[in-house]
């Protein structure tokens, strides 16, 4: 007895901590489907193995099934199928689909313990308000990826059933390697949402980009403002038919914003066709910004 009692004790440790972590508090499953009022937990899926055994069979080999099974932290854990699915007594009794949720509703489900780290921008992301859910881009009761618990083996592809555009862009003959599988659509977006705009995982563009273009950061004792605005006025950062993921070709790059016409330097004919191969960038090689004492016109 005594040692049931000490052992009670230690998880009750165990859940407190687990509060304060992982849980926002208890999802109202009335508030969700009225059907719920009267239910109360079964806690046992061999309750549930004589009719959903398939269903269980997968479930088991995923992140859910594995940790609830063995080592289920707390008390939601600890319902197991009913964390997700909410009490389940009355269904049992007489079973039907009349408990279904709607992909909003699973988003409130999936927070109950999901709402920390990267969901902390989850309410005003483009997704939430666009009535995209947790289970549009997550499958739960089996292993379709091999990591997060994606709806397709690739992540790409999960992002391509919505946008198709996307996929246009990521073609061309300068993209990032997203297809090569060396980065994903979420090494610059946080599809759960985030501060910045367009769901970028850094509160800017340029932010995102430095992640991993450090050298790019500066600051310069010459800098070239419109790099420290934004990337994007120059580079189209899913991909572009020009080199480097340049959102124009050449001299037409600088042309957008410099007149060509007073250049010292320049013939005349260099417009488009010059004798300098890139143009501009070849004598400007340090249009990103120059720590070089003589580096104001971007030369050295
Ligand atoms: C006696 C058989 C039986 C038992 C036991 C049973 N179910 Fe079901 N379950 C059904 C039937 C029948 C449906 C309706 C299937 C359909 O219409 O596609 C269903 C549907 C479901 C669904 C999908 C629709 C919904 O209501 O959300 C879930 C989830 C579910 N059951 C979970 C459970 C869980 C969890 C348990 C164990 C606590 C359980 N079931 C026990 C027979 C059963
Ligand atoms: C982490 C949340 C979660 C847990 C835990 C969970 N489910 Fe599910 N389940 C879902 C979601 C979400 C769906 C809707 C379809 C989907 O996304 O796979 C679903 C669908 C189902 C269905 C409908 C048929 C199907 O396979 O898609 C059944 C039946 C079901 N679950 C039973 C169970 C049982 C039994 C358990 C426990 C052994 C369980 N679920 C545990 C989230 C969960
Ligand atoms: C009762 C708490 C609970 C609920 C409810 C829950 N999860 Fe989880 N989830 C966990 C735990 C615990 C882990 C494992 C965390 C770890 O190991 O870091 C996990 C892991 C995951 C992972 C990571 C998988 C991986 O391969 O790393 C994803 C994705 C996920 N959950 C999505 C969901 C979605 C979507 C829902 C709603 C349908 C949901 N979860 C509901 C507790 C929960
Ligand atoms: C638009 C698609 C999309 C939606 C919507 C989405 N996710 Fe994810 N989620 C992803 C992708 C992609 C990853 C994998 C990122 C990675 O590999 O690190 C991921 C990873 C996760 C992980 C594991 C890594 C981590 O960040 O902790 C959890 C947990 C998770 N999602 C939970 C959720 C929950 C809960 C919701 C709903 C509130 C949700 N997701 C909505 C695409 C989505
Ligand atoms: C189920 C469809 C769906 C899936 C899957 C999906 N999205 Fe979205 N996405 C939307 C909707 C709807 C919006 C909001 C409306 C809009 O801007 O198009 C949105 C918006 C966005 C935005 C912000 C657009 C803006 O203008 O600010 C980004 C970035 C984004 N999604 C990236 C992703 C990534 C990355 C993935 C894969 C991990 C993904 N999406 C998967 C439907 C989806
Ligand atoms: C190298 C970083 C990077 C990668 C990788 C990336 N994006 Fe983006 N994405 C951006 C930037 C930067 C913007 C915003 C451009 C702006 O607002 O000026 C953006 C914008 C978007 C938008 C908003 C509308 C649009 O088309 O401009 C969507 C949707 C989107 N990305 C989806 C995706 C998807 C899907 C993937 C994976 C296939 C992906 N992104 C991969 C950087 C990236
Ligand atoms: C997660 C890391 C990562 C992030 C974030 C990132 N990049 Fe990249 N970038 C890469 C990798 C990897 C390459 C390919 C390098 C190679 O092929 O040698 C690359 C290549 C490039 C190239 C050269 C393309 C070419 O054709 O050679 C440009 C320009 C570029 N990135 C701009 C950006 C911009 C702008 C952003 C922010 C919107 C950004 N990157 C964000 C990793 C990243
Ligand atoms: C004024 C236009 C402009 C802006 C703004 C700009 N770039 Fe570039 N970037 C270029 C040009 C032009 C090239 C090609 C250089 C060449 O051909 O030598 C380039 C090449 C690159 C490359 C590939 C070659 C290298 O230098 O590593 C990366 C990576 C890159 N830019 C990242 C960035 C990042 C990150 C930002 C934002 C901080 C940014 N660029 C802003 C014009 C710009
Ligand atoms: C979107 C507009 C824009 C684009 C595109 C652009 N620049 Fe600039 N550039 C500026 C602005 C703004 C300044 C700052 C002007 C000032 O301080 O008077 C500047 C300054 C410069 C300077 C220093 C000028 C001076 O008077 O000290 C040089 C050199 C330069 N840019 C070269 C380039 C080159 C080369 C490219 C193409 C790779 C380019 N710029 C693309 C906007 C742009
Ligand atoms: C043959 C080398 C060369 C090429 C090619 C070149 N520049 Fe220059 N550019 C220079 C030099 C050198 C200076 C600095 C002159 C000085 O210090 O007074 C300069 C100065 C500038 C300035 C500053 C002008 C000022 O009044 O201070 C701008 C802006 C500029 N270049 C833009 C461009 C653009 C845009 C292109 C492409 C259409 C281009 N350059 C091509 C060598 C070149």
């Amino acid at each position: 007895m005594k040692r049931t009692f000490k052992g009670a004790c230690l998880m009750g440790i165990a859940w407190a901590s687990m509060f304060a972590t992982a849980q926002a508090g208890e999802v109202d499953w009335a508030a969700l489907n009225p059907a719920f009022a009267k239910a109360g937990y079964v806690k046992d899926k061999e309750a549930c193995a004589g009719c959903h055994a398939d269903s269980i069979e997968a479930y088991k080999k995923t992140v859910h099934g594995r940790t609830f099974q063995h080592g289920a932290k707390g008390p939601l854990q600890a319902r197991d199928c009913e964390a997700c699915h909410g009490p389940r007594s009355e269904h049992v009794a007489a079973p039907d689909a009349s408990l279904k949720f709607s992909t909003a509703q699973y988003s409130t489900v999936c927070l109950q313990c999901h709402q920390d780290g990267g969901r902390m921008h989850w309410q005003n992301s483009q997704h939430k308000t666009g009535e995209v859910g947790c289970v549009s881009c997550h499958t739960l009761m089996q292993n379709k990826s091999k990591k997060g618990l994606l709806a397709k083996a690739d992540e790409s592809a999960v992002c391509y059933s919505c946008h198709a555009d996307v996929r246009g862009q990521m073609s061309k003959q300068s993209h990032h390697p997203v297809k090569e599988g060396k980065m994903a659509c979420s090494s610059c977006h946080n599809p759960h949402g985030s501060v910045g705009k367009s769901m970028l995982k850094g509160a800017t563009v340029n932010e995102t980009c430095f992640n991993c273009h450090q050298d790019k950061r500066g600051p310069f004792i010459f800098e070239h403002p419109v790099v420290r605005e934004n990337c994007a006025n120059c580079h189209d950062a899913h991909g572009s038919n020009n080199p480097d993921l340049l959102n124009a070709k050449g001299s037409f790059l600088c042309l957008q914003c410099h007149s060509y016409g007073g250049h010292i330097n320049l013939p005349r004919y260099n417009r488009t066709s010059n004798p300098y191969g890139q143009g501009c960038v070849n004598c400007h090689v340090t249009q990103h910004g120059s720590n070089h004492p003589s580096g104001a016109k971007f030369t050295r």
